[in-house]
């Protein structure tokens, strides 16, 4: 059985106050939600305060990025080292990143071997664009994207990935739950055909995309979905933790 996880990416929203702010209205709800891996992506900026609203509960932190040297002349950019202690995990290889920063599968593997080098968890992103969904080379491009990303890089039964269509991205036209399971399929043969089906089948697989209280369940109730990245409706504290109860309620069978 793997445990449901569903992660909040703020993206770049809140500053610290309303980070806190944002915190303290769900921490109470969350916190009784423990069937279910919770974890919080505020900004870089927010992090530290985070994680002492945090502290003493099981709620983890994640980045949202981060560069894959460990220190030097790089000006602007944020290290795995100093992300360490500060959070569990770290998303990599968002679409935004790839296309607003033009970030490759060879970036994204670095900084997957980087993380895991400094002990964090890699959530890694991945997706096609409509063009590609539209022109049947959704799964080529899965394909591509997780043998990129994990090249070279030991089977690992904690990393996390998150299936994000593009399209699907703060559009409000999610895909259904069935074409989501399906792709989420084809993502874990590909990870078993590198890492042994035993490993592949223990990997957290997560559907991210206009994901809401509205239609959490029905990606939740597919067996192949194991939990959610959600983007702006973690934004809102009331419908985070309807999102995040009702995964548990779904995952536990009731
Ligand atoms: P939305 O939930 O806002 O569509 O964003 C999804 C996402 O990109 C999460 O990483």
């Amino acid at each position: 059985m793997r445990r449901p996880f569903i992660a909040g990416n703020w993206k770049m929203n809140t500053n610290v106050t309303e980070a806190i702010e944002l915190i303290k209205d769900m921490k109470e709800g969350l916190n009784l939600l423990s069937t279910v891996d919770r974890v919080l992506c505020p900004p870089f900026v927010s992090l530290y305060c985070a994680g002492e609203l945090v502290r003493g509960t099981d709620i983890e932190l994640g980045a949202q990025n981060m560069y894959f040297k460990e220190k030097g002349a790089y000006t602007g950019e944020i290290s795995p080292i100093m992300l360490k202690g500060l959070c569990k995990y770290v998303i990599l290889g968002h679409s935004e990143r790839r296309q607003r920063f033009l970030e490759t599968d060879v970036m994204i593997n670095e900084k997957m071997k980087a993380a895991l080098a400094a002990g964090l968890l890699p959530i890694l992103c991945m997706g096609e664009s409509l063009e590609e969904n539209e022109a049947g080379k959704t799964n080529e491009k899965l394909s591509h994207q997780v043998q990129g990303g994990l090249k070279d890089i030991a089977a690992n039964k904690a990393i996390v990935i998150a299936y994000e269509p593009i399209w699907a991205i703060g559009t409000g036209k999610a895909a259904t739950g069935t074409q989501a399971a399906a792709t989420i399929k084809y993502i874990r043969e590909t990870v078993g055909k590198m890492w042994g089906s035993e490993v592949a089948d223990s990997v957290r697989i997560l559907y991210g995309g206009s994901v809401t209280a509205a239609n959490i369940a029905e990606f939740i109730k597919e067996l192949q979905i194991d939990g959610a990245l959600v983007g702006g409706a973690s934004l809102k504290a009331r419908e985070f933790i309807d999102i995040v109860k009702q995964s548990a309620a779904i995952k536990q069978g009731k």
